[in-house]
């Protein structure tokens, strides 16, 4: 039996969490105790929309004592990235054991700076690429709202194919979230980078909803553009940025700007005055809105940085860093 390890009982957490326990993984779910002590006194991991499911607490291992978590085994990381530091350390405490081969991490944080931060704790060799579009959000009334299956790649940092790897694919799948074997894991990796530099970026600095950016030309060229100085860094890096089904960003590259305005501008929703319309909004948009810290160092500081090492010009990606820094509700805490 496939066993794995999830660290954060958020709304990815226990997405994977219930999804993997109840389709034959054995699954060590590691919370912080004030999530472990709300999902006690809950009683199950509640999930609706996309999966529907109810797993009792006893049908994963819910712990607080990294030392729990299973040996030769593969641990993926579902905190927040300003939590991952703290989080890979508490963890690197109490788990591997120092004679465990076998085990591994990852990490599905949005950004890059996540995988260093793992190899920096865990060592390199450890850490497998993780990139997750699972889309889930945790309910006042302690449910989480999963508004999408995946998509979710793991794949080696150096390239090619693993055991370890292919393990934690077929689980995922076997849950129901569909999970591919990247074999270049950093051109996914780089390529989910450049849609949130760009989706983040306009939708942030704006409050438009993702499916109605197509409406604003202004918008796509804006969105091309910072895309495009993230795909150079990028390149700098001699990471090649690829086509995934939900982040095509060669073939926006590969276009005209005009060819991308009438693209997006044929997807966009129609706009819908009635206070009930559907909108999708960007995490950072909706963190933005519910006045949580954003994720703005993880994405728009860390490119930046990346950039500067290898002197790649981003000057649209340090003008909306600056500004999502000044209107990130985390700042003064920062
Ligand atoms: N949600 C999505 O749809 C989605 C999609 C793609 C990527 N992502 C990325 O995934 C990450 C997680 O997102 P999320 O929405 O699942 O966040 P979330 O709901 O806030 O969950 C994070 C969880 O990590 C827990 N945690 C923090 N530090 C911990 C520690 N030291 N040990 C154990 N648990 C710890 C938190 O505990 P508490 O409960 O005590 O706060 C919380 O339960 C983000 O970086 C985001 O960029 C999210």
């Amino acid at each position: 039996m496939t066993r794995l390890g999830i660290v954060g009982a958020g709304s990815l957490g226990q997405t994977y969490a219930a999804t993997l326990a109840t389709t034959g993984t054995e699954v060590v779910l590691l919370a912080t105790e004030r999530s472990a002590a709300r999902l006690r006194a809950a009683g199950a991991i509640r999930l609706h929309g996309a999966v529907d499911l109810e797993v009792p607490v006893g049908g994963v291992h819910l712990t607080t004592d990294p030392r729990d978590l299973p040996r030769g085994a593969g641990v993926v990381f579902t905190t927040k990235g300003r939590e991952l530091p703290e989080a890979a350390r508490q963890v690197r405490a109490g788990w591997p054991a120092a004679d465990d081969r076998d085990a591994w991490v990852a990490g599905i944080q949005n950004g890059v700076v996540k995988d260093d931060v793992l190899a920096e704790v865990f060592g390199i060799d450890r850490v497998v690429g993780g990139v997750t579009i699972v889309g889930a959000q945790r309910e006042e009334d302690g449910r989480v709202a999963v508004t999408s299956r995946g998509a979710t790649y793991f794949g080696e940092l150096e390239g090619g194919t693993s055991a370890r790897a292919q393990a934690a694919v077929d689980a995922f799948n076997r849950a129901g979230l569909p999970t591919e074997l990247a074999p270049d894991i950093r051109s996914v990796i780089w390529s989910k980078m450049c849609n949130a530099t760009g989706f983040f970026g306009v939708t942030c600095l704006t409050r438009i909803a993702s499916n109605h950016f197509g409406h604003y030309p202004e918008l796509v060229n804006a969105y091309m553009g910072l895309i495009r100085e993230t795909a150079a860094v990028a390149n700098a890096y001699g990471v090649q940025i690829g086509a995934y089904p939900a982040f095509p960003i060669k073939t926006y590259l590969d276009r005209t700007d005009e060819e991308n305005i009438a693209w997006f501008g044929e997807r966009a929703a129609p706009f819908d005055p009635s206070p009930n319309a559907p909108l999708s909004r960007t995490s950072m948009l909706q963190d933005l809105l519910a006045g949580r810290p954003l994720e703005v160092d993880a994405i728009f500081g860390d490119v930046c940085e990346r950039a500067k090492r290898v002197g790649v010009p981003v000057p649209k990606l340090e003008i909306v860093r600056d500004l999502v820094r000044a209107i990130d509700p985390g700042r003064a805490t920062r």
